[in-house]
This record gives C-alpha cells, structure tokens and sequence, in this order.
C-alpha cells in the first residue's frame, strides 16, 4: 500500500465572507467533522432519508453491466471518498482493478478507508490523496499500467454544489481520469416536496442535530459563540430552483462573534447552510455537457428518479 498524503492550504474566510452575504450563508463542508460525518451516517438509516437506500439498490442491480463497461485494471479515482463503503462494492464487482484513488480532506478517514482496503484487496495499489477536490490540484501518475480510469462520484454529492460549480470541478474530474476515462456520478432526481422536505427533517431529529453541528463545530475551531439553543432547523424545497435549502432560524435578535467579527441576527433570520439541488434528467444533462462529458449510459430504478450515469471523456487529450 502507498499513502500519499497532500494537504491543501485552505483559507477560512468563506465563513466570514458568508455572514457578510445575504441571506446569511455558512460553508457546507464545515457539516462534515468527525461528529458531522457520524451524525451523517445515522442519517442515511433514517426512514425518511431515502437517496442511500435507492442508490445502494441502483449500484446493486447495475454494477454488472457497468463492470463490463469499464473492462479490466481499472484506476479508480474516487473525489470526496468518505468511508469508502460503496467504493468496495464498486471494486468487488469490476474485473482485477489496479488501483484506487481515494481523495478527501479528512486524513483519518483516508488513512481507515486505504487501510481497511489494503487489507481486504492486498494486489490493488491504494494511493491516499488529502485534498479538497472543489478545488485545482494534480494527481499523481498510475504506479503501474492500469485499464481505464474511472472517476467515481456517488451519492447525490454533485446536489451540494451550485450547477457552476459543479461544472468545474467534473471539468477537472475529465483530467484526472485522462483520454478514454470514465465517470460514474449518482445524483437525485425531483419528487414530491413532502417526500424531500422530511428527507432533510426526519422526525428524530438527527438532521437537525447534524445541522446544528455547524455551529457547535464552529465554536470550537474558530472560537465562535454560537448559542446551539438560539437557533431552529428548517429544510425547505425551493421549487423555483430545483433545491432543498437548509437552514438555521434564528430565534431572536442576537449578535453573534466568530473569531474578531460580530454579526447582528434578527428574529426569524435564516442562516443558509447547505443547497441540496435535486436534478432533473435534462438539467444533468446540460451540467455534464457543459463539463466535457459524453453520457454513455443512464441507470435508473423503475420507482425512484435517481440515477446512475456512466459518461466518458469527450476530450482525446
Ligand atoms: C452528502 N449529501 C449528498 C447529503 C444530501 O442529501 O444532500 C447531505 C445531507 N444533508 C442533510 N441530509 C443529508
């Protein structure tokens, strides 16, 4: 196994910049600690949060055929590889992959997933990639020969990011898998607003709590003050622009100080704290398009609108 560990530099100002705007916005990423990406997991064994199940099952039924698609010693590079669960069901199925590729910001995951992996799959090479894949960064070369490279994005992911942004980063994604690569991209499609706003506020309570972990996390990285009791979750679909938004309310009118800045809140204001776009099948389309990406294939269960894409590189460089 090979650890490859590189960390990218980020500056923190999105959090202040993001106080500043209005609506008042905080970045998303910063859900994801290690209590966000636990409080994460609880979420998706939910009842109401359904885009893990149905995706798991789409995986299920299709990674044969998607198999044969993408023939045998494959590289796959997989942007934001979390704990890697899908990642293994993926390499089970594909004919002797080469290596893996797993690129995320948290060096303990990637350090558990590349272990975990190594152990399970000791012929497959396992590079360990620490940095944030929104932005510009090169991978490394394969090691060795390798079929063709894959880049795998699942789990509805790509609905966190603005359309614009979403644009770049699979315009990167065609770099890293290089002429004649691959992409396989799982992304939720519309429902009914009953179905999708209880996805984001299960009767537990665990998205909130997840929600609310924003500011806890906050408090402790950035020397904030946040009041965790001050604040309400609220998802809510915005028909208009295809998205399930994400807030915290603020109950009253408070001041509120991260590192040396105050903000003012007033009642009822809602801080933004994560877009969940659910795209339509020609909105994906055009998103992909513009990225460089030819679709190939579109997997999809015969109940729910979410989809598999398999696409290739349109570029021959
Ligand atoms: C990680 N991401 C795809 C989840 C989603 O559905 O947008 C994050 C999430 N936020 C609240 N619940 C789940």
């Amino acid at each position: 196994m090979s650890v490859v560990a590189r960390q990218l530099a980020r500056d923190e100002d999105d959090v202040i910049a993001g106080l500043r705007s209005h609506p008042k916005r905080l970045p998303c990423r910063l859900l994801y600690d290690a209590i966000g990406a636990e409080l994460f997991e609880r979420i998706t064994q939910t009842d109401a949060y359904y885009p893990t199940r149905t995706e798991q099952a789409l995986l299920d039924a299709y990674l044969p055929a998607i198999a044969r698609e993408v023939g045998p010693r494959a590289r796959v590079i997989e942007p934001g590889s979390g704990a890697g669960i899908k990642t293994r069901r993926l390499l089970a199925k594909l004919d002797h992959p080469a290596s893996y590729v797993a690129i995320d910001v948290s060096r303990e995951q990637l350090e558990h997933t590349a272990t975990r992996l190594h152990q399970e799959q000791p012929d497959l090479e396992v590079e360990a990639i620490a940095a944030d894949f929104t932005r510009a960064f090169t991978l490394p070369a394969p090691r060795s020969t390798v079929g063709r490279s894959l880049v795998f994005f699942p789990g509805s992911t790509i609905g966190n990011f603005e359309p614009f942004d979403a644009v770049a980063f699979l315009r990167r994604f065609q770099r890293f898998a290089g002429p004649r690569g691959l992409l396989l991209l799982g992304a939720d499609g519309t429902r009914e607003r009953d179905v999708l706003v209880r996805a984001y506020d299960d009767e537990q309570g665990v998205t909130a709590a997840f929600n609310t972990n924003l500011l806890a996390h906050l408090n402790r990285a950035r020397g904030a003050n946040f009041d965790l009791t001050a604040f309400d979750h609220r998802a809510v679909w915005n028909e208009l622009r295809s998205r399930v938004e994400m807030h915290l309310v603020s109950r009253r009118a408070q001041t509120v100080r991260v590192g040396n800045e105050s903000f003012e809140l007033a009642a009822g204001e809602p801080l933004v704290t994560e877009y969940a776009y659910k795209h339509t099948a020609l909105a994906l389309r055009s998103i992909l398009a513009a990225a460089g990406w030819r679709v190939r294939e579109v997997y999809t269960g015969a109940v729910h609108p979410m989809r598999l894409w398999l696409c290739e590189s349109a570029s021959t460089r």
